[in-house]
C-alpha cells in the first residue's frame, strides 16, 4: 500500500470546517506526509498542520499556494470550490488532486443534472418532475393528492434548498419564494418536485478514481436540530457508525444498484471523476433510494469515518488522484463504534451567536478514546472562540454504540461556552416507518470495503 513516490509530501487541505479538521487530523498521522497545510483551517487544524489565510473559495489564492508550496496532494473539502472548477485548475498545473472536476461536481451542484443522470441509468430514486416556471409548478402541485411533497432548488444552497411541504398551500409558498422572490438566486430558477420517501436515512461514501470504488463504512447523520429527529434541518447534529439497520444484504444492494451504476454512469458521460462519491440514501420498504449525491466527503460523516479507519487514508487519496485505486488493498476498520456529537451555537440553524470563548477543550480532548474536531472556530490570541453555527464535533470510540455515547457525552460535559447546545440523543435513532430487511442476515459489523471494478459486483457477479 506504499505510494509510488516514497518521499514524504506536503498535503494541502482546502476548507475550514469539521470535515477539514478530521481530514487534516487523519492525514497528519500518515508517514507519507511531511506537513499538512490548511486553507484557511480553523482553531483545531492548527494542532495538526499549518493554517494559511486563504479562503477556500479564493481559487486564485489556493492555486498559487499549492504551486508555491509544491504540495504533493491537494484535498478539496467543500463543494463550492469543486463546482467552481478548483480541481480543474489545480490539475492543469500538474498537481495531484483529490476531488472531481467541475463536470463531475455537477452531481451535487445541480439536482436536475443528478436526477436526469439517475433516471437515464435506472438508479433508484424518488419519482420527480422538473419545473422552470412558477405557474406550471403550482398547477402541478394543485393536482396532487398525496402529501407531503419535497421541493428542491436545483442549484447549490448550502443545505437551505430542500423543503418538505405538508400541503399544497405550503408548497405553493415555497415555489413563490424560490421562483418569484428568487430567495436563493439562480439556484432556484429551476426546481424539482419529488415524492416524499419514508424510511431510514444513511450516508454511503466511496472513494473512486473513476474506475475502482472503495466503499467506506456507512454513517448515519442526524440532520434535524431537535431531539427525536424533529424540527428544521441542519448541516448535521451528530453521527454514528456502524449502522445497525444496514444489513449485509442492504449494503450489497446499495453497492450494486447505486454505487457501481453511478460510477458507470459517470464513465458513460465521459466524466473523469476522482474523489468522493457520497450517496444520501433513504432505505425504504422497497429498498434503497437515492436522495442526492454529494461530490465530496460528508460533514460530519467524515469525522466518524476517520475515527473508524485504522489504515492510513493518504494512500487511497493519492491512488484516487493518480488513477490507480484498483491496485490498492482494502483498508482496515476499527470494529468499535463511533459517536460524534455536534455542539452548536445558540440560534443555529437560524442566525447564531459568534465570538464566544470556548472552555474545557483540553479536558474534553484528554478523555479516553475521544477526539474533539473543530468546525466553526477561530483563534483569538491563544484561545479558541466560536465562529460558526456548528462549532465542534466531539467523537468517541466504544465497543458498542452505547459505550461510545457515554464517552462522547462525558467529554461534551467538560466543554462550555455561552449559548452552547447539542442534541442528547445522538446514536439513538427514532424508528421511522417499518423495520426493513428484518431477519435477512446479521448487521454489518466488520468493515465493508474493497476495490470493485464497475461491471462487477463484490462477489464477481455481473451487475444486472
Ligand atoms: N424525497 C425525500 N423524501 C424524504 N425526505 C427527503 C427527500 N429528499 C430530501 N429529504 C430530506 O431533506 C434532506 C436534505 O435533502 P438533500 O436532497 O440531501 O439536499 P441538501 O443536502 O442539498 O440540502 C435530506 O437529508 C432528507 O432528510
Ligand atoms: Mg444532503
Amino acid at each position: 500500500m506504499e505510494s509510488k513516490s516514497a518521499e514524504p509530501r506536503k498535503v494541502l487541505v482546502v476548507g475550514g470546517g469539521g470535515r477539514e479538521h478530521a481530514l487534516a487530523w487523519k492525514i497528519a498521522r500518515s508517514p507519507l506526509v511531511s506537513e499538512v497545510l490548511c486553507a484557511p483551517g480553523n482553531a483545531g487544524t492548527r494542532a495538526d498542520g499549518r493554517n494559511v489565510a486563504v479562503a477556500a473559495d479564493d481559487l486564485d489564492g489556493i492555486v498559487r499556494l499549492a504551486v508555491e508550496e509544491e504540495c504533493g496532494l491537494v484535498v478539496i473539502g467543500p463543494e463550492d470550490p469543486l463546482c467552481n472548477g478548483l480541481a480543474d485548475r489545480l490539475r492543469a498545473r500538474g498537481l495531484a488532486v483529490f476531488g472531481p472536476n467541475a463536470d463531475g461536481a455537477r452531481l451535487e451542484g445541480s439536482k436536475l443534472f443528478a436526477k436526469e443522470l439517475l433516471e437515464r441509468h435506472r438508479i433508484p430514486t424518488g419519482a420527480w418532475r422538473r419545473f422552470d416556471r412558477a405557474g406550471a409548478a403550482k398547477s402541478y402541485l394543485e393536482t396532487l393528492s398525496v402529501w407531503p411533497q419535497v421541493i428542491k432548488a436545483d442549484g447549490l444552497a448550502a443545505g437551505k434548498g430542500v423543503f418538505v411541504c405538508a400541503d399544497v398551500r405550503e408548497a405553493c409558498g415555497v415555489v413563490d419564494t424560490l421562483m418569484e422572490e428568487k430567495k436563493l438566486g439562480a439556484a432556484g430558477d429551476q426546481i424539482v418536485v419529488e415524492e416524499f420517501l419514508v424510511g431510514q436515512e444513511v450516508s454511503v461514501q466511496a472513494i473512486t478514481d473513476g474506475r475502482a470504488l472503495l466503499i467506506l463504512e456507512p454513517v448515519v447523520d442526524h440532520k434535524q436540530v431537535g431531539e427525536g429527529d424533529t424540527g428544521p434541518n441542519t448541516g448535521g447534529m451528530g453521527i454514528y457508525s456502524p449502522v445497525p439497520f444496514l444489513t449485509q444484504r442492504l449494503m450489497r444492494q446499495i453497492e450494486q444498484r447505486v454505487m457501481i451504476p453511478i460510477l458507470h454512469a459517470l464513465r458513460v458521460e465521459e466524466i473523469d471523476y476522482r474523489g468522493v462519491l457520497y450517496a444520501g440514501l433513504m432505505v425504504t420498504e422497497a429498498g434503497p433510494r437515492v436522495l442526492e449525491f454529494n461530490c465530496r466527503f460528508g460533514d460530519p460523516e467524515t469525522q466518524a469515518t476517520v475515527r473508524r479507519l485504522s489504515s492510513d487514508l493518504v494512500p487511497y487519496l493519492l491512488a484516487a488522484a493518480e488513477n490507480r485505486l484498483g491496485a490498492e488493498e482494502p483498508p482496515e476498520w476499527d470494529p468499535r463504534a463511533c459517536i460524534g456529537v455536534v455542539a452548536a451555537a445558540e440560534g443555529y440553524p437560524g442566525p447564531y451567536r459568534k465570538g464566544d470563548p470556548i472552555r474545557g477543550l483540553e479536558e474534553a480532548g484528554a478523555c479516553e478514546d475521544v477526539v474533539v474536531f473543530h468546525a466553526g472556530t477561530r483563534t483569538e490570541g491563544d484561545a479558541a472562540v466560536t465562529n460558526g453555527g456548528r462549532v465542534l464535533c466531539v467523537t468517541a470510540l466504544g465497543d458498542e454504540l452505547e459505550d461510545a455515547r457515554t464517552l462522547a457525552y462525558g467529554a461534551v460535559d467538560k466543554i462550555h461556552w455561552n449559548g452552547m447546545f447539542c442534541r442528547s440523543d445522538i446514536g439513538r435513532p427514532r424508528r421511522r416507518g417499518p423495520i426493513f430487511d428484518e431477519g435477512a442476515d446479521d448487521a454489518v459489523e466488520v468493515a465493508h470495503g474493497g476495490s470493485v471494478e464497475p461491471g462487477e459486483g463484490a462477489d464477481g457477479a455481473p451487475i444486472a
